[in-house]
Formats: C-alpha cells, structure tokens, sequence
C-alpha cells in the first residue's frame, strides 16, 4: 500500500482543486511503486503534473490579491526546484534519492493541503470566485493590500520567516524536501 492514498480527510470541498490533488496522490503512487526501469518515467510524470498543479493554484492567487512571492507560492517553487533536482540526479543514477525525495512528498502533501491549500481555497470562496471560469463575484470582498502569507491559519509570523529561509534550503542539494514543519 502506497505512504498516501486518497481519502476524503484530503479533500477541501472544491472539486477542481481535490480532482488535481487526487491526481497528484496517484502519482505519486505510482512513483513508490515504480521498479527502477520505470522510476523517471513516472517521476517525470509527476513533475509535470505537479507543474499544472502548482501553476493553477498560483495564478488563482494572483488574480485574487496574492502578492507574487506570497509564502505559499514561495513553497510551491521550492518544492518544484527540490523535484526537478532529483529528476537530474535519478538521471545520473541516484534512484534511491529520487525513492526518498518521493517518501518526502509523501509527508509534505497532507500538511500543505490542510494548511496552504486549504486556507486558500476559503480565500476563494471568501471572495466569490471561480477557479472553473475565473470568474469573480465578489470583488468588493479581494483585499486591499497584496497578501504575501499564505492565507491559511497556520500563516503566522514563522511563515514570513521561512519566506527568506525557503530558498536557502534549496541550494543544500543534499538537503531532504523541506517538509510541512519547515515551511507551514
Ligand atoms: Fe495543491
Ligand atoms: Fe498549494
């Protein structure tokens, strides 16, 4: 059995959001599953899927008054720099970093959607908008200043903390994922 497997415990009551976190989990099964023929293919896979993932929820924030380095977004490119890292590293035959970086995800994932992805999706809600159509239905509730936290509650002054501390951590290529603990 997979480290993570879908359940509702994951979902966050938007459908968009929890199709492309299910798809994620799925991924990422497949990676922990993978033989080592199959590993970078499937590593690859995920990465690319994780692009998307990471993409729609930072251009949901941008159009709904995220700041461009918000922490959240911050997490987002640390995790995608620490994942493609390992594709180089898979590529030159270190497998069973790529094994462990994945194991990592597997930590990470709940513990971002409940706290980044969660907070953002009532951010959404708060303000009427639509993630299907980007349509917004409640610009009179956006704020008025740019929100560089996360918007979740665990976003606090440790956040804004780990906004400088973040991209540091990636430049130790022998650093694991910086996990849940580290960033939220
Ligand atoms: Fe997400
Ligand atoms: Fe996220």
């Amino acid at each position: 059995m997979p480290a993570l497997v879908w359940s509702d415990a994951l979902s966050l009551s938007m459908p968009v959001m929890d199709h492309t976190h299910e798809a994620f989990v799925e991924l990422l099964a497949l990676v922990e599953q993978a033989d080592d023929a199959s590993l970078l293919r499937h590593w690859q896979a995920l990465i690319e899927h994780t692009v998307d993932h990471f993409g729609q929820e930072d251009a949901w924030m941008r159009a709904t008054g995220f700041a461009p380095g918000n922490c959240h977004s911050t997490q987002h490119a640390v995790v995608l720099e620490v994942m493609r890292d390992s594709a180089r590293r898979g590529t030159q035959g270190e497998l069973d970093w790529v094994r462990r970086i994945a194991a990592e995800l597997a930590d990470w994932f709940p513990n971002h959607a409940q706290t980044m992805d969660a907070g953002l999706a009532l951010h959404l809600k708060s303000v009427g908008y639509d993630p299907v159509t980007g349509l917004l239905t409640a610009p009179s509730a956006l704020p008025t200043q740019a929100i560089s936290g996360c918007g979740s509650n665990s976003c606090h002054d440790k956040a804004a903390a780990n906004d400088t501390q973040a991209p540091q951590r990636t430049e130790a290529a022998n650093e694991p994922l910086p996990v849940g603990e580290s960033l939220v």
